[in-house]
C-alpha cells in the first residue's frame, strides 16, 4: 500500500487521515474536499476545525506524506485505497425526511469514483451509514463503465469530537467489515496492516459488513441511551432530593455499568447521536419493527424534553417571567474542546429564552462566531460577547451549558457583585461548585439537584 485518498476533510476526514500519515510515513495520503475554502485552511496548517493536538499531528506530516487537494478526480486516479468520509445529514425533504440519513453526497462520491479510478481500489465507507449502504456502493462501483476493480469495506468511525486525536491514537477498536469472501478477507487484511502501524492487533476487529454497519449506529445509540437514561433520573432527583452525581457515582461503580456517559446536562448535542438514531428509527421501521423504532425513538424524545425542562425550570424560578431580563448564556458548543455547534442544547435553549422576550448574551471562548451564524435571525434580543465578565454585566442569571473548563476558573464574586439581585446561577453541566456559589449569594439551580436559593 502506497497511496490512500481521504475523500471529505471534516471533523472525521481531516483527523482520521493526519493520523494515519503520521503512523505511516512510507504511505502518500491525499485527502480531497469539494470545499475549497476548507482544503486551503488545512493545507496552511491552520486547520478549519479545533481539535485538541490536531496542530501537532499536521506539523509531523502536512507536505511531507500528507496533502489536501480540491482536485478530487486527479486524486482518485492516483489511490489505491479510499476512505469516504463524507458528511451523511438527516433527510430534510421527501420520503423519510426528518429521520432517513441523507446519503446524496455520499452517493455522488461512488459514482465520482467509478469514473476516475483507474487501478484496484479497495473503497472504505469511514462515514456513518444505514445498514446495508455497502451493497448500495457495490452496485454503483460494479454497475459497470468503469475501468478499475473494487472492494468495499465498512471502517466506521468512533472518535469523539474534543478527544479525536486521542481516540484516534489509541482506540478502544478498530472496527472493519468486509465481505466473506478470499477476496473480501484479503481487502480486510490489507486496511488492518495500514492499521497495524500503531494499534495493537487485538483492538482490531473484523466482522462482515453489515455487523460494522450497524455496530456504528448502535454504539451511538447505546450512548447517547445512557445520557437519556441519566438525564430522566436527573428530573426525579430535582423534586426529591437526591443528588444526580451522587446517584450517578453509585450507578457506576457497579462494575457491570461503568462510570462512563453517565453525567446529567442540558441534554446530548453534536451532528451524530440523534441524527444516528433517527436513522436507526427509520431502518427499524422500514423493516416493519416498530416497537423497536419507538423504544429507540423514545431516547430522542427524553432529550428534547431535557432541553424544555431546563428552560422552565429557569421560568419558574425567576418568578415565571423572563420578559426584558438578561441571561448570560455560559457556552455555546454543544461540548467542551470543540467549536463546533450542530445540534447544541444551546440553540434549542437560545431560542426558548428569546421566545420568552429574555436578552440573551452568548460567551464562548471557541465557538463564538459558529453561535452569531446560528442565531442571525433571532433579532435583536441576542447578543455575543468574549468575555464572560461582560456577558454577565447586569444580567439577571447565568445559564452555563457547555462544560468549558474556563467556565469553573472565573471569579463568581466578581460576576455576582456585577449583576442584577437577586442573581440566578442554572447549571447545565453540574459545572460549578454548587454550596460555594450559594454562600457568595448565587441562587443555584445545577441538574439532577434540589435548588439551593435564598429566596
Ligand atoms: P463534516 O461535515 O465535518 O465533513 C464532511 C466533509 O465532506 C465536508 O468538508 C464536505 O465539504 C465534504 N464533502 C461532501 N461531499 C463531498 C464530495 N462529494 N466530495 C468531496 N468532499 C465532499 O462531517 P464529519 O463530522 O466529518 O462527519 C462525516 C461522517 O463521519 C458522517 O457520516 C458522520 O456521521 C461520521 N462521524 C462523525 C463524527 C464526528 O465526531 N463528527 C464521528 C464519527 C463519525
Ligand atoms: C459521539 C461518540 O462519543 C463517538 O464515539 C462517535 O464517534 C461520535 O459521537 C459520532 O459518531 O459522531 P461526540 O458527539 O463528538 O461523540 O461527543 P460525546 O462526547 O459523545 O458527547 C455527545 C454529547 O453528549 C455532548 O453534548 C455531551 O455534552 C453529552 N454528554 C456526554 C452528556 O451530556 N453526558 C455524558 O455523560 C456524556
Amino acid at each position: 500500500m502506497k497511496s490512500i485518498l481521504g475523500i471529505g476533510a471534516g471533523y472525521v476526514g481531516g483527523p482520521s487521515m493526519a493520523v494515519i500519515a503520521k503512523h505511516c510515513p512510507g504511505i502518500r495520503v491525499v485527502v480531497a474536499d469539494i470545499n475549497p475554502h476548507r482544503v486551503a485552511a488545512w493545507q496552511s496548517g491552520e486547520p478549519p476545525i479545533y481539535e485538541p493536538g490536531l496542530k501537532d499531528v499536521l506539523g509531523a506530516c502536512l507536505g511531507r506524506n500528507l496533502h489536501f487537494t480540491a482536485d478530487l478526480e486527479g486524486a482518485i486516479a492516483d489511490a489505491e485505497m479510499i476512505f469516504v468520509s463524507v458528511n451523511t445529514p438527516t433527510k430534510s425533504f421527501g420520503r423519510g425526511a426528518g429521520k432517513a440519513a441523507d446519503l446524496q453526497y455520499w452517493e455522488k462520491t461512488a459514482r465520482t469514483i467509478l469514473r476516475h479510478a483507474r487501478g484496484p481500489t479497495i473503497v472504505v465507507e469511514k462515514s456513518t451509514l444505514p445498514v446495508r449502504t455497502a451493497e448500495a456502493m457495490e452496485r454503483i462501483l460494479f454497475g459497470g463503465g468503469g475501468r478499475a476493480e473494487f472492494d468495499v469495506l465498512s471502517n466506521p468511525e468512533f472518535l469523539a469530537e474534543g478527544t479525536a486525536i486521542a481516540d484516534l491514537e489509541h482506540p478502544d477498536r478498530v472496527l472493519i467489515g468486509g465481505a466473506e469472501t478470499a477476496r473480501g478477507r484479503a481487502a480486510i487484511q490489507t486496511l488492518a496492516d495500514v492499521y497495524a502501524h500503531w494499534v495493537p492487533p487485538e483492538r482490531i476487529l473484523t466482522t462482515n459488513v453489515w455487523s460494522a454497519e450497524l455496530s456504528k449506529l448502535a454504539a451511538n445509540a447505546f450512548l447517547a441511551q445512557r445520557v437519556s437514561s441519566i438525564n430522566a433520573v436527573s428530573a426525579i432527583c430535582e423534586l426529591t432530593g437526591a443528588n444526580v452525581m451522587e446517584v450517578a457515582r453509585a450507578i457506576g461503580s457497579d462494575r457491570r455499568i461503568g462510570p462512563s456517559f453517565l453525567k446529567a446536562g442540558v441534554g446530548f448535542g453534536g451532528s451524530c447521536f440523534q441524527k444516528d438514531i433517527l436513522n436507526l428509527v427509520y431502518l427499524c421501521e422500514r423493516h416493519g419493527l416498530d416497537d423497536v423504532a419507538r423504544y429507540w425513538e423514545s431516547v430522542v424524545e427524553l432529550n428534547n424534553y431535557q432541553k424544555r425542562r431546563f428552560v422552565e425550570r429557569m421560568l419558574h424560578a425567576m418568578f415565571n417571567t423572563l420578559a426584558d431580563k438578561r441571561i448570560a448564556v455560559f457556552g455555546f458548543a454543544f461540548k467542551a474542546d470543540t467549536g463546533d455547534i450542530r445540534e447544541s442544547p444551546a440553540i434549542q435553549v437560545c431560542r426558548e429564552l428569546l421566545a420568552e422576550q429574555a436578552h440573551v448574551c452568548v460567551t464562548d471562548p471557541r465557538a463564538l462566531p459558529e453561535a452569531r451564524r446560528e442565531l442571525a435571525d433571532a433579532g435583536p434580543g441576542v447578543s455575543f460577547d468574549e468575555d464572560p465578565y461582560e456577558a454577565a454585566r447586569g444580567a439577571h442569571a447565568i445559564a452555563v451549558l457547555t462544560d468549558w473548563q474556563e467556565y469553573r476558573e472565573l471569579d463568581y464574586e466578581r460576576l455576582h457583585a456585577a449583576m442584577a439581585q437577586p442573581a440566578f446561577l442554572f447549571d447545565g453541566r453540574n459545572l460549578v461548585d454548587a454550596e460555594r456559589l450559594h454562600a457568595i449569594g448565587f441562587n443555584v439551580y445545577a441538574i439532577g439537584r434540589p435548588a439551593l436559593s435564598h429566596l
